[in-house]
């Protein structure tokens, strides 16, 4: 197998840094055989290095149990990577990433394995120039985290007394519940200050979903209007068309709730309900995401009941017409599972700007299509203008941010319908991201990685945000533990979710956005 000089096959000058690009740095991916390391990681590092954002002194350290040597990894990799990149990727420039690939074998709870590691980063520094700065990312089952943290800590890797950088890098999910999360962010402040730990909520390295900031406050029209003397309500539906796929291991134990709300639904309410920060700096903005948490009303179990609905598919047809099998007969689901695999809620913002305006969320796998959205209501106009006329109602205007599959905002308003009879019919205005800006294709974690990279935090979720998101969930936790769900499946793959779900929108005179 080829060995790769990393000055061999550097493109010049296409990787050249460009005047933005990061500092020079060591990124280590722990679990770095794995499915995301190979799905997302590598062609974000690829996309980075496309946009010249990487810097010349950049070396990646990949560490796990996997027998493997550097040449083998970089082979790996290079296969995988292939098979994620668009089909006219640079290899070139691919080449440039890999080559900055190194390997280190190590089991994760082995003590002298983190020494290795130590040795590999002082190596790292010598060959590619990474200055003793280093990210630790740990793409690993969660378990791991507490103790990978303390091994770090121990090993002195986290330390930044020499003036260098050290951040490490927790991929969701954080916790299992607000007791879980308390302890691991106890565990991680023994080795880590705050300012040391990124974690990650990949739906805010979405482009739409950081736009949202921009739409509010860098315009003028909409800020003055986006409050509850005018808005109505708010939905916002995270539906996948997608199944639990192979992640029955995992996904048994979290379920819809746990796996979705309160990291990326509360990610996208924070971002709609928020006040405005005063700069983009990083605790102005992560500030006030904590204060609309806070201000979400937490339910009573009475509450519970009545404001969420939970789901779980049973066997139905996707859009186009294949069936599909329920979630009790995916592979490794138990027969009776109680895991729900949709659920919708109902939440109440007790603060100035929003009392009185309901946020309605929802998220289901196995849905009719995929869509991520907000989805903002305005009140209605007066009708009596129009009660001598054939029109026997008005709709209300409804803002969508649409973040998936494309990525749109659209405004939906009445517009008299040609012909002499008066008649209205409601017409969007659109803005398509693909249409303006062209798309390069992306894997979400590019800007986040850039972020990191340059100890800008304000795309990741600080310890309170993540108790506060806890202690909301935390009534419903309990009390759909001490009730097993009696009607599961209560809806066909394929569908538009649990009926119970209309039931919960109906009973306020509202209807859900169709899917
Ligand atoms: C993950 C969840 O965090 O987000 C998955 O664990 C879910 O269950 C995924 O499918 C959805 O992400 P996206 O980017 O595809 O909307």
């Amino acid at each position: 197998m080829a060995t790769h000089d990393h000055n061999e096959h550097r493109p010049e000058p296409a990787a050249r840094p460009q005047p933005h690009a990061a500092g020079p740095c060591a990124m280590v991916i722990f679990g770095a055989a794995g499915d995301l390391a190979n799905r997302k990681l590598l062609p974000a590092l690829y996309n980075l290095a496309a946009a010249r954002l990487l810097p010349d002194g950049f070396a990646v350290i990949g560490f796990a149990n996997d027998e493997l040597d550097t040449d083998a990894f970089r082979e790996e990799m290079r296969r995988a990577v292939n098979a994620h990149l668009p089909p006219n990727f640079d290899p070139a420039l691919l080449d440039w990433v890999l080559a900055r690939l190194e390997y280190v074998v190590g089991d994760f709870l082995d003590p002298a394995a983190y020494d290795r590691l130590g040795q590999a980063l002082a190596a790292a520094q010598s060959k590619h120039g990474t200055a003793g700065n280093a990210l630790f990312y740990l793409a690993t089952p969660p378990r791991f985290f507490g103790d990978i943290t303390t091994n770090l800590g121990r090993a002195g890797l986290v330390s930044e007394a020499g003036g260098q950088w050290r951040r490490v890098v927790y991929e969701k999910p954080f916790g299992r519940d607000l007791e879980s999360a308390r302890a691991l962010n106890a565990v991680l402040r023994g080795a880590l200050g705050e300012d040391q730990i990124y974690r990650i909520d990949h739906y805010l390295g979405k482009e739409t979903v950081q736009n949202i900031m921009v739409f509010r406050f860098g315009n003028g029209i909409f800020e003055p209007i986006w409050n509850r003397r005018y808005v109505n309500h708010v939905q916002i539906t995270v539906a996948e068309e997608l199944g639990v796929e192979h992640r029955a291991g995992y996904y048994e134990k979290a379920g819809a709730l746990r796996d979705m709300v309160p990291n990326h639904l509360f990610q996208l309410l924070a971002l709609t309900a928020m006040e405005p920060p005063i700069s983009f700096e990083a605790d102005a903005v992560r500030d006030e995401k904590a204060k609309i948490l806070r201000a979400i009303q937490p339910m009573s179990p009475e509450e519970v009941l009545t404001r969420t609905v939970r789901g779980q598919y049973g066997e139905g047809a996707l859009a186009d017409g294949t069936k599909v099998t329920a979630y009790r007969a995916e592979p490794g689901v138990a027969p009776d599972s109680a895991t729900e695999t949709y659920v919708a809620m109902k939440l109440l913002v007790d603060n100035w700007r929003w009392a009185g305006v309901p946020f309605y969320l929802r998220t289901g796998k196995r849905m009719k299509q995929h869509v991520t959205e907000i989805a903002i209501q305005f009140h209605r106009a007066p009708f009596m203008l129009f009660r001598e006329t054939p029109v026997e109602r008005l709709s209300p205007n409804i803002l969508v941010l649409r973040i998936q599959p494309n990525e749109e905002i659209f405004l939906r308003f009445g517009a008299k319908v040609p012909g002499p009879e008066l008649s209205i019919g409601s017409v969007d205005m659109e803005f398509s991201y693909q249409d303006y800006f062209g798309g390069a294709p992306t894997t979400g974690y590019e800007t986040l990685l850039y972020d990191c990279m340059r100890g800008d935090a304000t795309l990741f979720q600080r310890a309170d945000h993540v108790e506060i998101a806890w202690a909301v969930v935390a009534p419903i936790l309990d009390v759909w533990s001490a009730l097993p769900p009696r009607t599961f499946p209560n809806y066909a793959a394929g569908s538009a979710g649990p009926a119970e779900a209309g039931l919960l929108l109906q009973r306020d005179g509202r209807a859900w956005r169709e899917i």
